[in-house]
């Protein structure tokens, strides 16, 4: 038994100090051991592990982190004097609530009698080969090779309901994914009031959290604190993971770097509203939960049903912060990213927003095709503008729900704009440009045929009014007969021409609900018509967006392999807004495109080769601008950057990254690339103000091989050694400077 009753420790000073031992001869080949009731994951550098305390059966962790051996040492638990009791002095991996565990727990149930007291024990476990999919909702994936399932199942005897706790470890990512479903088997009703897909306690001792905050067109901005006594939180509430916090936690020790030391990366795989919540308690323990938000769950589960959890992906690593990063961009390239374009070569394309914007007909929107065209791009993007029929979409009033060509614009239909578009030919090359459009499908303007069909579409709490954000509503995508509409007009557009790219907009949060529960229920409709649309369209490259990147997150991705990262292009603040997303999501998965100056965004002026390079560390690089109407020198440099950006590209897209100095620290942020076969790697420069009259930094790469020889842009050779060792180093001049560097192995 691991923690004492108030009689024993009262009989003696010395406290327990416990050791147990998993199966020697199958632990470390293992990735799952079950000895008894005690659990152990192990990855290539992870493990995982906890028990089943015999007297109260609660699940108790002993520890998640580096390797370690057959033997481990156990929590020592002191004597217990004061309100809380032995439950709120020990590490569980599944807290309930309401019998003197004071911290906050993983799961709230409201009983239909009131009460909201729950005692989950442990009944059984099994072990399976490969994961699950789970219910309705986005989940990491992989064969039996690449993943194994530990589920505990869990009962409560007095109100007969189930949980199931699902652990799937990808050893060779040193990634535990967790989840939690919850069934009633009782005969009422039930309410769950909170359900965290994680809940995990850390040891005694000091940590740092990581996360992601920001607003629109300042996303992922990343803040690090220590962990304080009490309770840290942070979250979302307006329906989708959203602009102000990403569904990501980082804990390090104190003295972790981006190269060095003890990071823990959470990651909750889910596009709606969540919390998180990092609580240090009185014995000093951190507990991390992540999950749903629970203002907005209050989930009534009938006899008989279950209610899923989304999952959390988390990895540890310690070789720091970079470690832990490059963990997550593998998992999620290789075991998320269900599209067949997660890693290969996007076109480079140009989008029609900045450069047109609500202003355009069938010719100017040609002409900037054609333009595209010139300069190298391979797709052409049609943004906002060209649909509504009774309410034709000319500004941002109207038309929203509408998914039919403005006949104005399109008498024809899209049809013969989208052959002659696809008809040109990309500069230089035999490859016919491709076509792409845009749509806002979760939307609708009261200015809109849908809207004066069913009102009742539109998401609302009974009498309160409906705000409007740009004008516009949201459609409750809970309801079937909305999910319906939306997949039934959006193939009929795509089905009617030669359409090859989907950006799928977003643009407002949520407000009025029916329910608080309409929030989750909201998500399983969504999620049912990405995969619906993405299922039957599988050569269609989707790419998400939301206001920027407003639902930059894990389920997303599931369907649609890049998102929009931010709507701010200024090329200055992307470097931190792509190096911030970077903490959690790969480079693959980011929009990132070279628009105009002085930026719409910021009105800076950034060298048109300086905004490119940023961009090109996206895994699809695009323009946001008209080159009509460039500068002519600038625009004579389009398509030598073009051209670099789609030789730089299979290496953004497959590589590993590694953040070299970070914009926060340096004015010089760097970014190294190495490619998966370690044979191509490209290094990213930049300067951000002028360096008068001083040296300039050594740039220390990281990640090669030492012993190894790399052939660096002109043509001379150092060992990986001295570039790790001595590292190079570039002249700049002025504001906003840039260098990039390939290197190759000899
Ligand atoms: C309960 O677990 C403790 C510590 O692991 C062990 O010493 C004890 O024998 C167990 N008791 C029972 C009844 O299994
Ligand atoms: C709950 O999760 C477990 C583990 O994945 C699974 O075996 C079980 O079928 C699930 N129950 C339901 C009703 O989905
Ligand atoms: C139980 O929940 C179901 C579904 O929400 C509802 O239709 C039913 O009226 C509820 N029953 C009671 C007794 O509250
Ligand atoms: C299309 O728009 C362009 C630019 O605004 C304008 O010059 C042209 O006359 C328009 N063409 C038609 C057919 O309306
Ligand atoms: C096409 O080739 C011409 C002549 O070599 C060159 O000037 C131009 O930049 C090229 N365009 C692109 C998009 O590569
Ligand atoms: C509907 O469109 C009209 C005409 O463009 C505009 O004046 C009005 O403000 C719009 N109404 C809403 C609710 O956006
Ligand atoms: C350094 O300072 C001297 C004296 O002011 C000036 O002449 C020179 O141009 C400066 N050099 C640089 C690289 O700024």
């Amino acid at each position: 038994m691991v923690y004492l009753t108030r009689g024993v420790v009262a009989t003696g000073l010395t406290l327990l100090a416990h050791s147990v031992a998993v199966t020697a001869k199958e632990s470390s080949a293992s990735p799952i051991v079950a000895d008894g009731t005690h659990f152990a994951l192990n990855g290539k550098n992870v493990a995982y592990r906890f028990h089943v305390d015999n007297t109260t059966g609660d699940l108790l962790g002993d520890h998640f982190g580096g390797s370690v051996g057959d033997n481990i040492p156990l929590e020592v638990i002191g004597e217990v004097n004061g309100w809380v009791s032995d439950i709120g002095r020990v590490r569980r991996e599944f807290p309930d609530q309401g019998r003197g565990d004071y911290r906050v727990p993983a799961i709230s149930i409201r009983q239909s009698e009131g009460y909201t007291v729950s005692e989950f024990r442990y009944k059984s476990h099994k072990i399976i080969p490969g994961k699950p999919a789970l219910p309705g909702l986005p989940a990491t994936m992989g064969t039996e090779e690449d993943v194994s399932t530990l589920v505990i199942s869990m009962y409560d005897k007095y109100s007969d309901v189930a949980a199931d706790l699902s652990y799937s470890i990808f050893p060779k990512h040193d990634a535990i994914v967790r989840s939690v479903n919850v069934t009633n088997h009782g005969t009422g009703n039930i309410t769950i009031e909170s359900l965290a897909s994680l809940s995990v306690d850390l040891p005694y001792e000091d940590l740092d959290m990581i996360n992601l905050r920001g607003d629109w067109a300042r996303e992922a901005q990343r803040e690090r604190r220590s962990v304080a006594y009490g309770l840290q939180s942070f979250g979302s509430s307006n329906g989708y993971s959203g602009h102000l916090h990403n569904p990501f936690l980082a804990l390090t020790e104190p003295s972790t770097t981006e190269s060095q030391g003890e990071a823990w990366g959470f990651s909750l795989v889910y596009t709606g509203s969540f919390t998180v919540n990092v609580e240090k308690g009185s014995q000093g323990f951190t507990r991390a939960l992540m999950g749903f938000n629970p203002s907005q769950l209050s989930w009534v589960l009938p006899p008989g049903e279950t209610l899923t959890s989304p999952e959390c992906v988390s990895v540890y690593s310690k070789d720091g912060i970079g470690g832990m990063s490059r963990s997550l961009h593998r998992l999620y390239r290789n075991h998320l990213i269900k599209s067949k374009f997660a890693t290969s070569d996007r076109p480079t394309l140009l989008n029609s927003w900045e450069g047109l914007y609500f202003d355009f007909n069938q010719s100017s929107i040609y002409d900037l095709a054609k333009e595209a065209a010139g300069v190298g791009a391979k797709l052409f993007v049609l943004d906002d503008g060209w649909f509504g029929k009774e309410y034709p979409r000319l500004s941002d009033n109207a038309g929203l729900g509408d998914w039919v060509p403005n006949p104005d614009r399109f008498p024809d239909g899209l049809e013969p704009l989208v052959k002659k578009i696809t008809d040109l030919k990309a500069a230089n090359t035999s490859t016919n440009m491709r076509f792409g459009i845009w749509f806002e499908p979760e939307m609708v303007n009261p200015n809109s045929t849908l809207y004066d069909e069913h009102p009742d579409w539109a998401l609302h709490a009974g009498p309160y009014p409906r705000t409007e954000a740009r004008n516009q509503l949201v459609l409750n995508l809970a309801l079937p007969e909305v999910q319906d509409y939306i997949i039934k007009s959006v193939s009929d557009v795509l089905k009617s021409a030669d359409i090859s790219y989907v950006k799928w907009d977003n643009n407002r949060g949520i407000n009025e609900t029916p329910s608080p529960a309409t929030n989750h229920a909201y998500m399983l409709g969504m999620y049912r018509v990405f995969n619906e649309l993405t299922t039957q369209f599988p050569d269609v490259l989707w790419e998400g967006c939301a206001s920027g990147g407003g639902r930059f997150d894990p389920g997303v991705l599931q369907y649609f392999p890049q998102i929009w990262t931010s709507d701010n292009t200024d090329a200055i603040d992307r470097i931190s807004i792509q190096l911030g997303t970077s903490l959690a999501y790969p480079p693959s998965a980011m929009g990132a495109h070279l628009s105009e100056v002085p930026n719409h965004q910021t009105g800076r002026t950034v060298p048109v080769a300086v905004r490119a390079h940023v961009a090109m560390m996206g895994g699809s690089f695009g323009l946001e601008l008209n080159p009509a109407v460039m500068d002519e020198e600038d625009k004579a440099a389009v398509p030598g950057l073009v051209a670099l950006a789609e030789k730089v590209n299979p290496i953004i897209l497959n590589g590993d990254m590694w953040r070299l100095n970070l914009p926060e620290d340096s004015n010089w942020p760097a970014v190294l690339f190495i490619a998966e076969d370690a044979r191509n790697a490209v290094l990213f420069v930049f300067q951000v103000a002028p360096n008068v009259n001083h040296s300039w930094p050594r740039i220390k790469l990281q990640g090669l091989d030492p012993q190894a020889s790399y052939k660096v842009d002109d043509g001379v050779v150092y060992t990986g050694a001295t570039l790790m060792n001595i590292g190079l180093q570039f002249a700049f001049k002025g504001d906003y400077g840039s260098q990039v560097v390939m290197l190759e192995k000899q």
